[in-house]
């Protein structure tokens, strides 16, 4: 081969060896395998949603952690026999049963065309099914990369140290979050998730009985707003309570989250932090004033988020059940 050829060879592979490393995703990767595939996806998730609103919180957070463990691989969809799967962790546990039970439908509706029967992901239908709780809960209706493999992986294990804690600071959620690929403003902007959605109380309880030995109450909570928290959260609450991320507007994909931040309102101290620290305050500042500036921000991250870990080729395969490995 002519040096020059050579030289042009090596390049390509190296460039496609680059960019394998964050896989080839492609929002048109259906067009000739299933072209209707996102018409499927929307209205299974359309008739889910008008059973019930938690379909919304429950599929957006679901997709979160199945994101961050183990890339974007429908791993935290697969049951195991002897609960040692991600879903059986602690930190998967809350995850709502209407979630898995969207991509369930989703996927069905999905397989009843014998052009797309087996032939879309797990991975990628919950990614779709995200997109369609946003623009149905008044978010931003965005494109959606797809071309994700389902992981033939889930275990307990992946998930610890893997998840974001509510109890996190703004360098541990920095550290998280970049780890995956993703800025500080992505993060702020994906937190904007939580203007949707439920907290059990012991995520926060902490921050409205004993925050410190001097202090029982957090002092960047609104002292009001604590007081009403303590009142749906006493001590010995069932542990089923759930309360509103947003109290604003709890069923809206608004930014009413980032003007609940400025004043205290924040229900988890992950959530205030955002704006107690002056690093990330400017950017709650601008979400809370720029509803425009909040969507582009989250769509870029959450697009980014989708490529977090994905699988091609032999590193996965497209699940039949979402529930079970081939
Ligand atoms: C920044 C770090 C984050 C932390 C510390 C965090 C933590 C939490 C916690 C503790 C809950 C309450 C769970 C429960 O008690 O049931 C929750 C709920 C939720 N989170 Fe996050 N989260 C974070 C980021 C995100 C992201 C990036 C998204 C998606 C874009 C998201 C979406 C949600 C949603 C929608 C809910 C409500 C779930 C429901 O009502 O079923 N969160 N989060
Ligand atoms: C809001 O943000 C958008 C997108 O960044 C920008 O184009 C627009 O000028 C901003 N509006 C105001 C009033 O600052």
């Amino acid at each position: 081969m002519e040096m020059r050829y050579r030289n042009l060879f090596v390049l390509s592979v190296v460039l496609s060896l680059v960019s394998t490393a964050s896989a080839q995703l492609r929002t048109d990767y259906y067009k000739n395998i299933c072209p209707n595939v996102e018409q499927y996806v929307r209205d299974a998730v359309a008739q889910k949603f008008q059973q019930t609103f938690v379909t919304a919180p429950a599929t957006l957070r679901l997709y979160f952690h199945d994101c961050f463990v183990r890339g974007c691989d429908a791993s935290v969809l697969l049951a195991s026999p002897n609960n040692k799967a991600e879903k059986d962790h602690p930190d998967d546990l809350s995850l709502a049963g209407d979630g898995f039970d969207t991509v369930v439908k989703a996927k069905a509706a999905v397989d009843l065309d014998p052009r797309c029967r087996f032939k879309v992901s797990c991975a990628d239908i919950l990614a779709l099914a995200a997109r369609e709780v946003v623009a149905l809960t008044g978010g931003p209706r965005y494109p959606v990369e797809l071309g994700r493999l389902d992981g033939r992986i889930s275990t307990i294990a992946s998930v610890q140290h893997s998840l974001p804690q509510p109890g996190f600071n703004l360098d541990q959620l920095n550290t998280m979050f970049s780890s995956h690929g993703l800025t500080q403003t992505d993060m702020i902007s994906l937190s904007g998730g939580h203007t949707i959605g439920f907290s059990h109380c012991g995520k926060f309880s902490r921050r409205i009985y004993k925050f410190s030995p001097t202090k029982r109450i957090d002092p960047t909570l609104n002292p009001a707003y604590a007081l009403q928290l303590r009142q749906m959260c006493p001590l010995n609450v069932n542990p089923d309570v759930a309360i509103q991320l947003d109290p604003t507007s709890p069923q809206v994909f608004d930014n009413a989250y980032f003007k609940n931040l400025q004043k205290g309102m924040g229900l988890l101290a992950s959530d205030q932090v955002l704006f107690t620290d002056p690093r990330s305050k400017d950017t709650v500042n601008l979400f809370a004033s720029n509803t425009t500036a909040f969507y582009e921000a989250f769509v870029t991250g959450i697009t980014k988020l989708g490529r977090v870990g994905v699988k091609t080729g032999r590193q996965g395969e497209i699940r039949r059940d979402c529930t079970v490995v081939n």
